[in-house]
């Protein structure tokens, strides 16, 4: 399949190198990232394709009123930001770029399960006000601990092996003591798709989330945020895990349920939680942001320099090889 685009909007903030490799290829592209709602459906009439992140909301207006629109992109993973209902019935193309960022995603998803652990956030913050509070930032190792991940996908994997590596390297310095085995940080997870004989190749034992409630230290989350994983980890969940269980969201704000997360915290339930991504994004006025067994950053999963530029080469070659006929 061949199509024709010429004209290419960029209405995000993007890596140049999007523009570069379009340019050279004979496409024209376009960044104007200062478009309102209204100045976008007036504009878009002119382009044969549209590159966003997750700035644009890309609703079935936009893509009604792009009448030469022919391929949406998204430098990232998920489409949350794209009516692909509507697209798909118009005829216009969404492609991704679900590899990009994946690494980024996962080197945050374990600073932030680390930090938790060890209140570098509470530590620079009593710093910056001029206490220094040793007594109350005890914090825990995570040798020995069970990290839970829901979601083995290609960041749950990649975290998966970063938090074996935590163990393994306690043992090479042991000199390979078999009897340490045991009290490495185990991984263990659940994935409705991913065999558990997959699973077990990247050592991660495969269970179900009823058995793996009571067994986890820490629970994080690693899926598309759909309705069979919207609250996934609920007030009945905190229930189930042991007193002081922490969890991480890297994913999509809603697969925990942020008002029993609150709960939980307060009831000493969860034991401390790490956030990328909320309900609503920025959020407004959310008690979880200000309670101080919280971690948090600004959806941050994919703002790395390597997965910027990744993502933004990757999605201009996307549209580089629909309009040369090579995807
Ligand atoms: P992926 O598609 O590779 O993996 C997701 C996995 O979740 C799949 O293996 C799928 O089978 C599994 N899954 C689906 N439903 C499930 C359920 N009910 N229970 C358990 N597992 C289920 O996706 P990915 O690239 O690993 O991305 C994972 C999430 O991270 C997505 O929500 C993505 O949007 C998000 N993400 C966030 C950032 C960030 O900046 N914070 C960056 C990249 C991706
Ligand atoms: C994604 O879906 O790729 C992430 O949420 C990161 C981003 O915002 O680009």
């Amino acid at each position: 399949m061949t199509l024709p685009l010429k004209k290419v909007l960029i209405s995000d903030e993007i890596d140049q190198v999007c523009i570069d490799v379009l340019t050279k290829n004979g496409i024209e592209a376009v960044k104007n990232t200062k478009l309102s709602k209204e100045a976008l459906l007036e504009e878009i009439k002119a382009y044969d394709g549209l590159i966003v992140r997750s700035a644009t909301q890309v609703t079935a207006e936009v893509i009604t009123a792009g009448s030469n629109l022919k391929v949406i992109g998204r430098a990232g993973t998920g489409v949350d930001n794209i009516d692909c209902k509507a697209a798909e019935a118009k005829g216009v193309l969404v492609r991704n770029t679900p590899t990009g960022n994946s690494i980024s995603a996962a080197e945050l998803t374990c600073t932030l399960l680390l930090s938790m652990s060890r209140n570098i956030a509470n530590g620079t913050q009593t710093l910056r006000e001029g206490r220094w509070e040793r007594k109350n930032l005890m914090g825990n190792e995570v040798y020995g601990k069970t990290i839970g991940i829901i979601g083995l996908g290609r960041i749950g994997k990649e975290v998966a092996t970063r938090m074996q590596a935590f163990g393994m390297k306690v043992r090479l310095c042991c000199c390979v003591d078999s009897k340490l085995t045991g009290s490495l940080l185990q991984t263990i997870g659940f994935d409705p798709v991913i065999p558990a004989s997959v699973t077990a190749e990247f050592g991660v034992k495969s269970m179900s989330l009823e058995e793996m409630w009571p067994q986890v230290d820490y629970i994080t989350v690693h899926t598309p945020l759909i309705p069979q994983t919207k609250n996934l980890i609920n007030d009945d969940v905190f229930r189930k895990c042991k007193k002081g269980v922490r969890v991480i969201n890297c994913a999509r704000g809603g697969i925990i349920d942020e008002e029993a997360l609150l709960r939980a915290l307060d009831a000493g339930l969860c034991g401390g939680a790490a956030l990328d991504v909320f309900c609503e994004e920025p959020p407004k006025a959310s008690p979880l942001i200000k309670h101080p067994l919280v971690t948090s950053t600004p959806h941050l999963g994919a703002s790395t320099v390597e997965a910027q530029t990744r993502v933004a080469e990757e999605i201009a070659q996307i549209f580089v090889d629909l309009s040369t006929g090579k995807s």
